[in-house]
Parts: structure tokens; C-alpha cells; sequence
């Protein structure tokens, strides 16, 4: 017998210290003019000292499991997606875990940076889909700000922290009908490494280090690859950009999103934008949207749901969710 990922419920957490584009123009050659015009970002959210990515992480699973009516007792599986984890190892998953009460199944990270999020969702649907797992949680977990160069300003006044979080429950595929995660398809072109990574880590300097990207290729090429996946994952199911009640998009850069919802044929109307208040926040970028567009009652069961987003590798992906 088969399965099908439904969505149980989904909850976001942003931490309290806001930092709007007048406070990084106070202390860096920057402006909120040349910040809204160039990425829709008005402001972000900023993780207080000592506060991790496992502390947002537990926070937005929290959410996401009372918006479910569950607690963490029900879970036999955690993918959690962050670049930015507590330690090297062992994962953050593994703390997330042990903090919502979890003793079964399994608890793993996913690194696939801004698109970590598609990544771990498809991780989660396959392992829910072949019946390894009954439950699972998907996370986007992300403290940004303790990567980036806060002399660059090409670069430190893009990103902000925040995680989200979903919940999927395994029902067999022949009561499920068209509900539930549809379709995943992903990619990754290692070739494009250089163009967005971090100059530091365990093995080749022993650091953290700090975000480094090369922004107007990056922007090119996220607006070639983002279309042919969007296409991609509709494709899969023999839909069409029409069929679309919701395009929920990464949140790197309001002239991408507007570029894919374009092309898509998509009024704004039906693309949930966060980056104003969010900046890009990686991996949490899309639950955080998610949480706040079913909160807010814009997405509602039976809505067909588009998720897309590229980052470092480069690595992209999109997946087809009907809510
Ligand atoms: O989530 C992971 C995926 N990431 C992305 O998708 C990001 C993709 N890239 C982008 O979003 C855009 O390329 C950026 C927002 C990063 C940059 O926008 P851009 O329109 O590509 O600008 P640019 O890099 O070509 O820079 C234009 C000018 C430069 O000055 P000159 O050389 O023309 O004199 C920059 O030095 O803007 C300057 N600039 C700034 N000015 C004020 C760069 N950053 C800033 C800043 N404030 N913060």
C-alpha cells in the first residue's frame, strides 16, 4: 500500500529584535531606498545573543504542533533544514528532539541552504510515502546574522532569522485523492559553488565564516532556473500555472518572485510575500510565508499550493502541495 504526505498543520517563529534598513544605513554605506527598490526589504528579524537555530526551531515546531493538534509523543520523524545549525555535528534536529519530547524514529539536518526547506520536504514525503515514517516534521531553521560580514553591505543587508515549520501525516494513497504534497523535484549544479557559499567551516579553516555572493549572477540565475522547476512540478501532475490557487516562494528578492508569479501568470494577490518584514531568512523563508498565509486564513484546505526556491550549491527545487 501507498501513502500520501497530508499537511496537518504548520506555526513559524521570528525572534523579538527588529532591524529596520535605517539602522543598517545608520552604521554602513547603504539606504532604505536603494534596499526597497532593489529587494522589497523594508526590515528583519535578529536572534538575541545565545539565542540558536534550535531555539527558533523548537519554537516554530511548537506552533506547528498545536496548529495540528499533536505533540512531539506523535513524531517518528524531524528533518530539519539550516545552514546555520547549532554545532557542526551532531545535528540540530537531534536537540530539536529531545526538547518537544521525542524518544522514536529518527532526527536528521538537511543542508541544502536557501532551497533546504524543498530539500527536507521531499526527504520527509518520501520517507512518509514508503511508509518509513507515520508522522513527520519539516523544519527551516536559520540564524543568518551570525554568517554574514556586517561590513558588506552587498551582502548583510539581505538576510534575516526565523524558522518555520510543517507537519505531514502519512494516509494511504487510495483515501488521500488529490490532497496532500503532490509532487517534489529537485536539483543542484555544483559547478555554481563559488557564486554563493560561506569562506569558512570545519575542514577548511576551522571557522565559521562569513556569506560571500556573487548577487546579480545569483539573481540571473535563480530566475532561469526557478521557471523551468516551476514548470517542472506542475508538469508532474498535468497541471497548469492556472490551476494554481497560491504561489508560496522563497524570499530572497521581490524582483525574483515577481519575475516567477509573471511568468506563472499569477496576480500578486496570489503570491504570499513576507520579504518586507522578513528579508531572506534561507531554509525558514517558505514555512515562515506558509504559517503566516494559513494563519491569516488566505490558504485554506483544498488550495493548491506551489513552493519554489534556489540557494547555495547553487541547489533548487519546487514542490506541489494541495492544502
Ligand atoms: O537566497 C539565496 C539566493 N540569493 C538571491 O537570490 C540573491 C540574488 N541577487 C540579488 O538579489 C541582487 O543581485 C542583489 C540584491 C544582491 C543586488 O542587486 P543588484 O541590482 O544585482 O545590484 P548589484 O550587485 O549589481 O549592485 C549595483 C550597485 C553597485 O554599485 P555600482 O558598482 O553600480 O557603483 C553596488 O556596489 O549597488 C551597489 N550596492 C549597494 N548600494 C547601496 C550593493 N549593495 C548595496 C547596498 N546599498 N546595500
Amino acid at each position: 500500500m501507498g501513502f500520501r504526505s497530508l499537511v496537518a498543520g504548520c506555526g513559524a517563529y521570528l525572534p523579538l529584535r527588529v532591524m529596520t534598513n535605517d539602522d543598517l544605513a545608520a552604521r554602513l554605506d547603504t539606504s532604505d531606498e536603494w534596499i526597497r527598490q532593489r529587494t522589497g526589504i523594508g526590515e528583519r528579524r535578529i536572534a538575541a545573543p545565545g539565542e540558536l537555530t534550535s531555539d527558533l526551531a523548537v519554537a516554530a515546531a511548537r506552533r506547528a504542533l498545536d496548529d495540528a493538534g499533536m505533540s512531539g509523543s506523535d513524531l517518528d520523524l524531524i528533518v530539519l533544514a539550516t545552514a546555520t545549525p547549532d554545532h557542526t555535528f551532531p545535528a540540530t534536529a537531534t536537540k530539536v528532539q529531545a526538547r518537544l519530547g521525542m524518544t522514536r524514529g529518527a532526527a536528521f539536518d538537511v543542508q541544502a541552504v536557501c532551497s533546504g526547506f524543498i530539500f527536507a520536504l521531499a526527504v520527509a514525503d518520501n520517507a512518509l510515502r514508503l511508509g518509513q515514517a507515520r508522522t513527520a516534521l519539516v523544519i527551516g531553521a536559520e540564524t543568518f546574522s551570525r554568517i554574514l560580514d556586517w561590513q558588506d553591505r552587498g551582502t548583510c543587508v539581505l538576510f534575516g532569522d526565523g524558522a518555520g515549520a510543517l507537519v505531514l501525516n502519512a494516509a494511504p494513497d487510495a483515501g488521500a485523492g488529490d490532497r496532500g504534497v503532490l509532487a517534489t523535484r529537485l536539483h543542484s549544479d555544483g559547478r555554481q559553488h563559488d557564486i554563493l557559499y560561506v569562506d569558512g567551516g570545519p575542514s577548511s579553516t576551522g571557522t565559521a565564516g562569513f556569506l560571500r555572493m556573487e548577487g546579480r549572477e545569483v539573481f540571473r540565475q535563480a530566475v532561469q532556473h526557478l521557471a523551468e522547476v516551476v514548470d517542472e512540478v506542475l508538469a508532474a501532475n498535468g497541471y497548469g500555472a492556472a490551476d494554481l490557487d497560491w504561489l508560496v516562494p522563497h524570499q530572497a528578492n521581490s524582483r525574483i518572485i515577481d519575475a516567477i508569479g509573471k511568468r506563472l501568470g499569477l496576480p500578486p494577490e496570489r503570491i504570499v510575500s513576507t520579504i518586507a518584514r522578513h528579508a531572506n531568512t534561507s531554509a525558514a523563508s517558505i514555512p515562515l510565508a506558509l504559517a503566516e498565509a494559513a494563519g491569516d486564513g488566505r490558504i485554506v484546505p483544498g488550495d493548491l499550493v506551489l513552493l519554489e526556491a534556489l540557494g547555495g550549491g547553487l541547489s533548487w527545487g519546487a514542490a506541489l502541495v494541495r492544502w
